[in-house]
């Protein structure tokens, strides 16, 4: 574990009650956080040849964004908080997991159905090895195919019942490329108002019009659709399975009724809700028990419940040969890499023969959020499935509430702005199938004993 630097001399903050405290660093960080942002829609300035070039033009120690990341670091330096990041793990992190020799609970991986380190998932990915090696070398479409890649493909179609998928070697990569090959000017995306940043970047890259919707809210997207979508070619909606963050689902059908209504696409990201959703954890559709045909894009990754690495795109024949013939982030970047397909085909080989390992998940995951709201602990919209944060508004108790549980054998991890709104950092527990009752009870019990403490 990183540990603050308690040489420096001076700590103006130090005497101060940690509320006093915290409002004061967090109004310091803000002032200084402002002064970075550029002025947005500046007019390009006339340059003269001999113009001086500023420094933050030719310097990375200048970019505005390592300067944001000097002055939180120095933030939680004053506030005596160590970061809570990039902590180095020494075995396979599931229900527990050892930290520089010590076994913590740990609730800060996406290991769902701990299928990651399952012994049949690492012989099959050694199997692969000894056949294939560890590259697929180039793309597929020069370096040619290697059958396991194609059987996790035809695995995945299963799963979704459609004609076909296609796995990419970056979840995220997954979406930046789908959304952004997919979707040209002269369309309009449309996405809940919490979407991945994955999706945000493939809109950007798009250059479609973008609309946000409020979360989970289906009547604003309607009305937003019968404002703006005669003016526009394709439509997309966005929505994911599980919002990683916040640990809440949607309303598929409703969403479905939407899409046909206006002819647009549906696109689910699945990230966190394969594996999680339904009884045996084929996702949301399963859930709601309805077609998965109905949706046109399910998009999922390989990284979580699926034990290794990627993304994957189910759906119909066209949309998928589409996207292997033509989508950059397929057709010029290398092949999954044979191993790690190995190892996703028998992670859902796993997810399929064993749904008492989904039922698990759900109980625990209920057993964690109804103690939760016992201790009046703030987990927001979560649904208690794979995903719950415990929020604590600002970022510095966020940091201060992680290392405390940490210091009490708890690994979880604190989520700040961006990747949540300002004033809604929290605590995210991923839930696993293999915590026990008990794990879960003196967590909970912790964590309530812990906020009290801020
Ligand atoms: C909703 C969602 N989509 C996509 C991704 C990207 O997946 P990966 O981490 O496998 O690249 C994530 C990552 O956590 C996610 O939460």
């Amino acid at each position: 574990m990183s540990k603050t630097n308690n040489s420096s001399p001076k700590k103006p903050l130090a005497s101060l009650k940690s509320t006093a405290k915290d409002k004061l660093a967090q109004k310091m960080l803000e002032k200084r956080l402002q002064r970075l942002q550029k002025p947005k829609n500046k007019p390009p300035q006339p340059r003269k040849a001999d113009s001086n070039i500023p420094e933050k033009w030719y310097r990375f120690d200048k970019y505005p964004g390592y300067e944001q990341i000097q002055i939180i670091e120095k933030g939680g330096e004053q506030l005596n908080i160590p970061s809570p990041f990039f902590k180095t793990h020494e075995g396979v992190a599931s229900n527990t997991t050892q930290i520089s020799g010590m076994t913590y609970v740990n609730f800060a991986s996406y290991n769902y159905l701990d299928l990651c380190g399952h012994p049949k998932v690492n012989q099959a990915a050694q199997d692969a090895i000894s056949q294939y090696g560890t590259s697929a070398s180039a793309s597929r479409a020069v370096a040619g195919e290697r059958p396991i890649q194609g059987a996790l493909e035809c695995k995945l179609a299963n799963l979704y019942g459609t004609e076909d998928a296609i796995v990419f070697v970056s979840g995220h990569a997954t979406n930046v490329t789908t959304i952004g090959y997919l979707f040209e000017p002269n369309d309009l995306i449309l996405h809940d108002a919490l979407i991945h940043n994955s999706a945000l970047q493939g809109i950007l890259l798009s250059g479609a019009k973008r609309i946000p919707f409020e979360h989970n809210d289906w009547q604003h997207l309607d009305s937003l659709l019968q404002e703006h979508r005669h003016d526009f070619e394709r439509v997309l909606i966005i929505i994911e399975g599980i919002y990683s963050m916040d640990g809440d689902y949607p309303d598929l059908p409703e969403f479905i009724r939407i899409k046909h209504q206006h002819k647009a696409f549906l696109m689910v990201d699945e990230a966190h809700s394969l594996g999680v959703m339904g009884k045996t954890g084929k996702g949301l559709h399963e859930h709601f028990d309805i077609d998965p045909t109905e949706v046109d894009i399910w998009m999922g990754t390989l990284s979580k419940t699926l034990a290794s690495c990627g993304g994957y795109i189910a759906g119909e024949k066209a949309l998928i040969k589409h996207l292997k013939y033509s989508a950059p982030g397929f057709l010029y970047s290398v092949g999954i890499s044979p191993p790690i397909a190995a190892a996703s085909l028998a992670a859902l080989q796993i997810m399929l023969d064993e749904p008492e390992r989904v039922q698990q998940l759900h109980a625990r995951g209920k057993q964690f959020l109804t103690l939760a709201k016992q201790y009046g602990i703030d987990t927001g919209d979560s649904s208690g499935y794979s995903v719950i944060p415990t929020i604590t508004g600002s970022s510095a108790n966020a940091a201060r509430l992680a290392n405390t549980c940490f210091e009490q054998g708890i690994n979880v991890q604190p989520i700040f702005y961006p990747a949540v709104a300002e004033g809604m950092a929290r605590l995210r527990f991923f839930i696993c199938s293999s915590h026990t009752p008990k794990q879960i009870t003196q967590t909970v019990e912790i964590l309530h004993q812990e906020i009290s403490k801020l």
